[in-house]
């Protein structure tokens, strides 16, 4: 599976981490950045992993920032991004299942590397269960078609 990675400075360990998880798993990771505990903006980073999702250059993205909520805000501004920030395992699962999100974010200043690693893991082996959660995403998909560019 093909993951693009994305983080700020706050996230930048848990990120590393992460990417060296995907290659013991065989997954190619795209790293968007950030590349350094340097202080940078999160949206930045963020929008560029989501437009990679969004467009099919990659299946799906893990994004970290200090909390995951800023990933997650502007992950999901992106139109056709549905971007879970997870912080235990049943969270992770349901988001797939039902949601089927396409990217995950955690928070780099409170989900430990063990954590995290059992979150990915659940995460990317967790398959969406269609039906009736099909249906409700089809109303998103459609709700962002009818309101382009509107509050
Ligand atoms: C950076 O200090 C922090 O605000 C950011 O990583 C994130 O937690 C925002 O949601």
């Amino acid at each position: 599976m093909k993951i693009v990675l994305g983080s700020d400075h706050a996230g930048y360990e848990l990120k590393e981490y992460v990417k060296s998880l995907l290659a013991e798993m065989g997954c190619t990771v795209v790293d968007v950045g950030t590349d350094s505990e340097a202080s940078v903006d999160y949206p930045d980073f963020g929008v560029k992993a989501a437009t990679l999702v969004a467009s099919g250059q990659v299946e799906r993205g893990i994004l970290v920032c200090g909390t995951g909520i800023g990933m997650s805000v502007i992950a999901n501004k992106v139109k056709g991004i549905r971007a879970a920030l997870v912080y235990d395992l049943y969270t992770a699962i349901q988001s797939r299942k039902h949601l089927d999100a396409n990217i995950l974010v955690l928070g780099g200043r409170i989900t430990g590397k063990d954590l995290a690693g059992a979150i990915v893991r659940a995460w990317l082996d967790t398959s969406f269960e269609g039906g009736r959660h099909q249906k409700r995403i089809n109303k998103i998909d459609q709700f962002e078609k009818e309101h382009p560019g509107e509050p």
